[in-house]
């Protein structure tokens, strides 16, 4: 199934209860039994919930799966799927991996014998060249969070069922509006609902979407078991989010466009990354196997200073100065100061986050005045002037 606006929509129940044509959040903790044994369907809240149920099953129809899971974070989703591995196992993971995967693989499960190898996966041959009898699960990420490498999700997956081994991707940046990895032959997908899923910056949210209903099975008992379960309200926010995704990740892709084709000719820019960009090593690939190129657009600059990083992510004034991503506000962060902190600096560099790189979360405003404010950025830097007294730019009238 590919998401049109009209599946996407309607993929959401009306209650057959009530008729509500909004999901209803069930706030409880507990479901009364007819007797011991004998309910409607849910006993405990852990276990199971009907809001979180429907978003369940609305994220594994999108992504074209059997079986979908809801938890409390994007990486609480991570977490499951790597609970998934025994000790002595080895992970495969593409270099530019999130941040947070990132700890989670070298801080906790490392300590629990899972080892992880990491690997540029833009060349599926570095993938096939890499996987020993060891490794159990293959994780990619494409796009990559910051640098928008793409890998070939029906390539690696060809790999991975040769190899006997799972392939995860994380579909976050990309969404099943643009992308459905599970159609590509990937076997598990995860999410930060807290981005495009969600969509408004107002939750944090995590979602796993297995292709099979035997490993669906055993994703929902690592989810009751352990019981990183997302709650009813932030269940219905995420629901509340997909109603508008199509329409949010299409004027994000929009404008994201617009900005990375502005930044790829100002003369302070060293390299922008956006697959979007014929320029993009991975643009034929991004264009093979996604229906857009999203919102997040990454730039280095000429001076590539932490410093002067820093001083171009405090001088912009609608783009804000936070982490994440996918909401309707533009956002920018210096990944290397920020989201990519806990990767040693050299590991880091390697993966190609520079110490300038800045990652832009383009939101929906009009394009112009989001280059506007690029523009405003580029010169208060040139000027230098210290971003923390921008009033003074104000003064000037810049
Ligand atoms: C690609 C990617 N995956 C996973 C995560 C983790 O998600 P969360 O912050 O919802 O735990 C993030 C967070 O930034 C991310 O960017």
């Amino acid at each position: 199934m590919s998401n049109t606006a009209t599946q996407l929509i309607h993929s959401i129940p009306v209650d057959p209860l009530t008729g509500a044509i909004a999901v209803p959040i069930y706030q409880t903790s507990t479901f009364v039994q007819e007797a011991p044994g004998v309910n409607k369907g849910y006993d405990y809240a852990r276990s199971g919930n009907p809001t979180r149920a429907a978003l369940e099953e609305i994220i594994a129809k999108l992504e074209n799966g059997s079986t979908g899971a809801a938890f409390g974070s994007g990486l609480a989703a991570i977490d499951a799927v790597i609970k998934l591995l025994k000790s002595g196992d080895e992970i495969l993971a593409v270099d530019d991996i999130y941040g947070g995967a990132f700890r989670l693989f070298t801080h906790i499960y490392e300590k629990f014998g899972i080892t992880v190898n990491y690997v540029d996966a833009t060349k599926a041959e570095n993938v096939f060249n890499a996987v020993t009898s060891k490794t159990k699960l293959i994780w990619i990420e494409t796009p990559t969070n910051p640098t928008l490498k793409i890998s070939d999700i029906q390539a690696i997956a060809k790999i991975a069922k040769a190899s006997q081994c799972l392939l995860c991707v994380d579909n976050t940046f990309a969404s099943p509006a643009l992308q459905q990895p599970l159609s590509l032959g990937a076997d598990i997908v995860i999410h930060s609902a807290t981005k495009y899923l969600g969509g408004h910056s107002d939750l944090i949210a995590g979602l796993v979407v297995t292709k099979e209903k035997e490993l669906g099975e055993k994703i929902k008992f690592i989810q009751n078991a352990s019981g990183a379960i997302l709650s009813p309200f932030d269940s219905w926010l995420v629901i509340r989010g997909i109603e508008t995704l199509n329409l949010r990740v299409k004027q994000h892709s929009f404008n994201a466009q617009i900005v990375a084709t502005f930044l790829e000719t100002h003369p302070d820019v060293e390299k922008v990354y956006y697959p979007g960009l014929k320029s993009h090593p991975n643009h034929l690939t991004a264009a093979k196997q996604a229906k857009g190129f999203g919102g997040v657009v990454s730039f280095t600059l000429k001076n590539d200073t932490l410093k002067a990083g820093t001083a171009f992510v405090t001088a912009t004034r609608y783009f804000k100065l936070a982490e994440s991503l996918g909401g309707v506000k533009s956002l920018l962060c210096q990944p290397a100061l920020m989201t990519h902190k806990s990767i040693p600096a050299e590991k880091r560099k390697a993966a190609g986050v520079a110490d300038s790189l800045i990652r832009l979360s383009v939101g929906l405003e009009e394009a112009d005045d989001l280059i506007n404010d690029l523009k405003q950025a580029f010169l208060i830097n040139n000027l230098n002037i210290n971003p923390l007294t921008k009033s003074l730019a104000d003064q000037a009238g810049i």
